[in-house]
């Protein structure tokens, strides 16, 4: 749990020291004001949980003004006043404000106690629900990742070790490989998966709100920021900061991330405040970060903090027997959402699936079946549900098989050239116009061949 801050604001020398001593006992961080105006400099400065205050306080701001300003600040901020004047007007007022909840003095100790600790477990148990609610779906989707391929077999056995561990993680790969089902995977099985999952896409942000919503801000600190708001890093406490596309972080914002790395503290923008927040890091990249530190686009010093363990994700070309175990499982995933059941793929669809290289990788499969359900008549996707591009492209390259080795393309076409042309002769009986005929060529470049392969002298038994 994340420790829990309340101001006291109170003119009353008495009354704001028995309170500020009665809140520490019961293990709250108080700090306390004795004018609404010096409330004010701490609220803009630090955000507050909790803020207990009198209503009449000298001739300076009192309570129910105090409480407007603060919801002007920091709405998220709990306000209780407290008053020895009640009437049934400031009462409503005040309600009419956003106050939390309003005190008569004298007040019984026990009282205000129990109603504290109530309005801040019930705040807490909202936020942990929102978030339980968020990563009920979280989970689901992690769940699911698909794939024997032994380059898979490596990557969950690479998942269950870090997981052990607190230490920062890099994932590579290609879009779509399925670099923030991973994330997800490592943060649910480690120490702090009853944290939370914060996850954010760099690039997605612009330059000038990145910081801010990383390390939070304070109101009026720039042109926008009309609240005081904490930023991921400290939502992310105990829990794991996913830092998606980390290649685009701009370098300046680069500079920053190091350094809350290495002193594991920070300020929200505009904030005097220094936030210590624990979280695993993960970070997702598409990008080779070494051609970009070589270009300096990516620092190195940054580079060796965040990939202690690397993992590397498979492109789907690289593990394409995975395809028809990744396609049942996406047939199962959106069965139900079309009126019609769809129950399969038909050979012929799955050979065209098997055979295209996939740039876009698991994603971009999964947006095919997806598709392709929507508009297939048949109870099993066919060719025809399948994009025109996708098909044109896998006859493209039928029967092409390139290892990682490469082929020496003139060896090989030499070979085949010499295979068909002994074929032909065989099938002709060894009738040089006939063979020729066969294969499309003029006599003179079958006799040219002959010649170049020394098949002159063979005779027809020792074609067989
Ligand atoms: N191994 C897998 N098994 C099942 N679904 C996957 C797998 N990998 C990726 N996906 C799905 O493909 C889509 C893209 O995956 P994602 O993790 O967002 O990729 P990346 O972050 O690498 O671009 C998501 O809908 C995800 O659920
Ligand atoms: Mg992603």
């Amino acid at each position: 749990m994340n420790d829990i801050h309340i101001l006291v604001v109170d003119d009353e020398e008495s009354m704001r020291g028995f309170l500020t001593l009665m809140l520490k006992k019961e293990g709250y961080i108080v700090e306390s004001a004795q004018s609404g105006e010096e409330a004010l400099q701490y609220i803009e400065n630090k955000i507050y949980d909790l803020v207990i205050s009198d209503i009449q306080m000298g001739d300076g701001i009192n309570g129910v003004e105090l409480l407007k300003r603060i919801k002007s600040i920091s709405e998220d901020t709990m306000v209780l006043l407290i008053t020895a004047y009640a009437t049934v007007e400031t009462a409503l007022e005040a309600f009419r404000e956003g106050a939390w909840d309003y005190l008569m003095k004298p007040f019984d100790v026990n009282e205000i106690k129990i109603k504290i600790r109530k309005a801040i477990d019930k705040r807490q148990l909202e936020d942990e629900v929102i978030r339980l609610r968020k990563e009920v779906s979280d989970k689901y989707k992690h769940q699911n990742i698909i794939g024997k391929d032994n380059k898979m077999q490596q990557v969950y056995a690479l998942i269950e070790k870090v997981a052990k561990t607190d230490a920062a993680v890099l994932i590579t790969g290609e879009s779509g490989t399925g670099k923030d089902l991973v994330a997800r995977a490592i943060h649910f099985s480690s120490t702090c998966k009853d944290g939370p999952f914060i996850s954010i896409n760099c690039p997605a942000i612009p330059e000038s709100l990145l910081e801010s919503e990383l390390f939070g801000h304070m109101k009026g600190s720039f042109t926008g920021a009309v609240q005081n708001k904490k930023g991921l890093f400290e939502q992310a406490n105990e829990g794991t900061m996913f830092l998606d596309e980390i290649g685009e972080l701009p370098l300046q914002m680069q500079v920053k991330l190091l350094k809350v790395l290495q002193d594991k503290k920070f300020r929200r923008v505009g904030g005097m405040e220094e936030i210590t927040s624990n979280f695993r890091l993960i970070c997702a990249t598409n990008r080779d970060l070494l051609n970009a530190i070589e270009e300096n686009r990516f620092r190195e010093d940054l580079y060796y903090r965040i990939n202690v363990i690397q993992i590397d994700m498979p492109t789907l070309r690289e593990r394409k027997g995975d395809i028809p175990l990744l396609v049942e499982h996406f047939i199962r995933k959106y069965q139900g959402r079309t009126e019609k059941q769809i129950n399969g793929i038909t050979r012929e669809a799955l050979a065209i699936i098997m055979d295209y290289t996939w740039p876009g990788n698991i994603r971009q499969l999964e947006n095919i079946i997806e598709r392709a359900m929507t508009l297939e008549y048949e109870d099993k996707i066919t060719i025809d549900s399948i994009p025109e591009k996708i098909k044109n492209s896998a006859q493209k390259f039928d029967k092409i098989e390139l290892g990682d080795n490469g082929l020496d393309l003139k060896e090989y076409l030499d070979k085949e050239t010499k295979r068909y042309l002994i074929y032909a002769l065989k099938m002709t009986g060894g009738v040089h116009t006939k063979a020729a005929k066969m294969l499309r060529m003029p006599v003179r470049s079958i006799r040219y061949l002959i010649e170049k392969y020394d098949l002159k002298d063979i005779t027809l038994e020792e074609l067989e």
